[in-house]
């Protein structure tokens, strides 16, 4: 390894191109450019080995060039980079930053360990973040009762946040208990992870029967497990419902994992599956001054095939257009779906109580109520939607404000 040349002695590590806080778990050992100096071959105390691009470095360097340091985001694009650039020496700083200089002139670029071993995509290395939680699939068997936390105190308390959310990104649903019983709660809980999403029925929505029509569940009809809002081009990905006032009798709640329900599917009717993801089904919301409509498949697959959203709701199913040789297989695959999400083994039933506040990802957990007797006792659900990426976004802040509150008291 060799000595940068117009390299400084430092004593603290550089910023990186984010405000994340990264553990050092291994120090830089030594830096050495291979294949002409468009590569640099790390190797690690704990003996691993990273082989990173220059271009790829030079892309993510974090002096004032190539970043804006009060906004930690890019001044230059690709093309500010030389298409030949190359590393001409590296060496590791007294602070353990790992210094690199260029080819292409100007001064030497400081990384931070940390974030270099964080970012490695060496070895299809990727790193820990909760988009990558896998999730576990559950029936009416294997879990009777959504994953519940304390709530009494969710307006303040980051753990039970953490806890509570984590658990919609692995089971799609989990709910809070002893949730102040107040008008808008729902929404104050909601914006501790992220923005509402207003739509036509409004920034929070009351089902109950005295919210007049406008949707079936404003009336005291049972719901067959559905998703809201298919009818938009992005299905919200949150929807939470706060019981205010419970019936204790009826009206009871009933939940399916549609991750599950697809994957039954595909292992005992593959025409069906096949069906199911392909075929556009129309749904329309039927309103006196909205108009939204969309086509989409009722499971959608992501690049390696699994799962990602499901959309069924069988009171807003527009009439079916697609070529006249598909529609009875489509028809076909659809009873299949329903007659699955109606099915016992598959339906986590439970009895809202009052102060309980359900989370659920509104794009996997299909949601259905019982009917119920509005004359013999009030059933006030408040319910707001907003999005699966405030939710991560919200657990990876919980995440950093962990790790600096470390490294602080580390540093005391
Ligand atoms: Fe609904």
């Amino acid at each position: 390894m060799s000595t940068a040349p117009g390299s400084k002695r430092h004593t603290d590590l550089p910023p990186t191109p984010d405000f994340d806080v990264y553990e050092i778990t291994a120090r830089i050992e030594s830096g050495e450019p291979v294949q002409g100096g468009r590569v640099l071959r790390l190797t690690w105390s704990d003996g691993h080995v990273s082989n990173l691009h220059a271009v790829w470095l030079r892309d993510n360097a974090s002096d004032a060039a190539n970043l804006n340091l009060e906004t930690r985001e890019a001044r230059t694009d690709v093309t500010a980079i030389a298409s030949d650039i190359q590393i001409t020496s590296a060496e590791v700083d007294d602070a353990g930053a790992l210094v690199v200089t260029w080819s292409v002139g100007g001064p030497a670029s400081r990384f931070h360990p940390g974030w270099l071993r964080h970012h490695d995509y060496t070895n299809d290395h990727r790193a820990a973040d909760p988009a990558e939680i896998a999730p576990i699939l559950w029936d009416a068997v294997t879990m009777r009762e959504p994953p519940t936390f304390d709530g009494s105190d969710i307006l303040e308390n980051d753990e039970t946040l953490g806890d509570w959310l984590r658990a919609i990104v692995v089971y799609g649903i989990a709910r809070l208990t002893g949730v102040t019983n107040e008008d808008g709660m729902v929404a104050r809980v909601t914006e501790r992870i992220g923005p509402v999403r207003t739509t036509n029925f409004g920034r929070v929505f009351n089902v109950m029967v005295k919210s007049g029509p406008g949707s079936n569940a404003y009336t005291a009809l049972p719901l067959t497990p559905h998703t809201d809002l298919p009818t938009r081009e992005y299905q919200p990905g949150l929807q939470f419902l706060h019981c205010l006032e419970a019936s204790s009798e009826d009206g009871h709640a009933r939940y399916v994992d549609g991750y599950k329900l697809c994957e039954r599917i595909r292992v005992h009717d593959p025409l069906a599956f096949e069906s199911l993801t392909t075929t556009l089904w129309p749904t329309s919301n039927r309103a006196v001054d909205t108009d939204y409509r969309w086509r989409a498949p009722v499971i959608h697959l992501d690049r390696n095939g699994r799962v990602d959203e499901v959309r069924a709701t069988p009171f807003l199913r527009a009439p079916l257009d697609v070529p006249f040789d598909q529609v009875e297989e489509a028809y076909r695959a659809l009873r299949l779906f329903f007659e699955m999400a109606t099915d016992v083994k598959q339906q986590m039933k439970f009895a809202y109580r009052q102060g309980d506040l359900v989370g659920m990802d509104n794009r996997r957990v299909l949601h259905g109520r019982d009917a119920y007797d509005p004359s013999r006792e009030n059933r006030w659900l408040q319910g707001c939607y907003s999005e699966r990426e405030e939710l991560l976004s919200r657990l990876r802040i919980l995440e950093r404000n962990k790790l600096h509150r470390q490294s602080q008291s580390k540093s005391e």
